[in-house]
């Protein structure tokens, strides 16, 4: 599907979810990319119509998305929720912009590209107007896989995660400086947007739990989008997905085994040229990925690189990575995508 721009003149951009943690990042990749466009709207819900962000110095108003919204627009990038996805992104394409849906709603759609710029960025040719940006933990876990599942493939992952706040919205960011807050003072606090108290807890991530495999929705999508992104359903994938009380970056545990030997000293040879991804692995001074390192930075930080020692048979690595929920996790690789098009 093209959109009815003239060839060469810069797009019009539209961001759906403008107000909310990830879109107030769109906006800033958009400006620090400096992403070629002509127009850049902002939507939000009826409550945030009047206010106004900045972009490139100016305050643009925010309005209400609406059924119209997406005349003239060229790319339309979706970080509303899957609802708002399902029932706007289809009268986008039809008004002609092509969308990159933040939002799990066309993930495993077949006919729906899985982006991820640094893993499959020729998969964006085959769009038919939606094109969907990973999951934030699926993003996060594989851009660093990649380029050793080339060199020696990996045929099975376990991930552990520990996820930022942030991958909840706004509302639970708020939720955490505030109930970590109360709790230093003494005050009860009611939590509102999670299941459970956060300030100096963690808990099992809060998406729906499938009672035939009793894995979260999380977790299933780990296993799903990597095999989508990856282009091979023979990995074998189990993950286990967390909350734990940190603003804004993701860190994830992971032990994989690869076809043949690997050893910690080739992987790191990999990683210091992999795209996207920094080596932080200095074990004399015990500093490895931090998400307080990673936060507001781009690439996704990889260390701890060492031998599995619980497979004898020199095949399996562990190794740790944190990297910014809301940059490379969701709004940076929309914005990727949106520079493939
Ligand atoms: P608003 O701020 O007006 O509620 P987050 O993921 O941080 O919670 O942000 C969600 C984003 O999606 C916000 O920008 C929010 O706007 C927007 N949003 C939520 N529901 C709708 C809707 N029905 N129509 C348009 N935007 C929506």
């Amino acid at each position: 599907m093209q959109s009815g721009r003239s060839a060469g003149s810069a797009p019009v951009v539209a961001i759906v979810g403008a107000t909310g943690a990830v879109g107030v990042e769109l906006i800033r990749c958009l400006e620090e990319r400096r992403f070629p466009l002509s127009e850049l709207r902002l939507y939000a819900s009826a409550r945030s119509a009047g206010r106004t962000l900045p972009f490139r110095g100016e305050p643009l108003p925010v309005r209400e998305l609406g059924e119209d919204s997406f005349r003239g627009v060229d790319v339309a990038l979706f970080s509303a929720g899957g609802g708002t996805s399902r029932r706007f992104a289809p009268l986008a394409v039809q008004q002609g912009a092509v969308v990159v849906d933040n939002s799990s709603a066309f993930r495993m759609d077949p006919g729906v590209p899985l982006v991820v710029p640094e893993i499959n960025p020729e998969a964006v040719r085959g769009h038919r107007g939606i094109i969907a940006n990973p999951n934030c933990s699926t993003i996060i876990a594989i851009t660093p896989l990649w380029p050793v599942h080339r060199a020696n493939p990996v045929r099975r992952m376990i991930v552990a995660t520990y996820q930022a706040a942030s991958g909840a919205g706004a509302a639970a960011m708020e939720e955490l400086r505030e109930s970590t807050r109360a709790y230093l003072e003494g005050r009860p606090y009611e939590n509102r947007v999670l299941p459970h108290p956060y300030a100096f807890n963690l808990f099992c991530h809060n998406t729906k739990i499938d009672p035939e495999t009793g894995y979260n929705e999380e977790e299933t999508k780990v296993v799903r989008e990597t095999h989508k992104i990856f282009g091979d359903d023979s990995i074998r994938i189990a993950a286990t997905c967390v909350r734990v009380p940190v603003l804004r970056a993701h860190s994830i545990a992971i032990n994989f085994e690869c076809e043949r030997p690997i050893t910690p000293g080739q992987v790191r040879e990999i990683m210091q040229t992999a795209p996207g991804v920094k080596l932080v692995d200095d074990p004399e001074r015990n500093y490895f990925p931090m998400p307080k390192d990673a936060s507001g930075h781009d690439p996704i930080l990889v260390g701890r690189i060492r031998r599995d020692i619980s497979d004898p048979s020199g095949r399996s690595i562990a190794l740790f990575v944190a990297g910014d929920q809301l940059l490379k996790g969701a709004a940076l690789n929309a914005v990727q995508i949106a520079e493939l098009l």
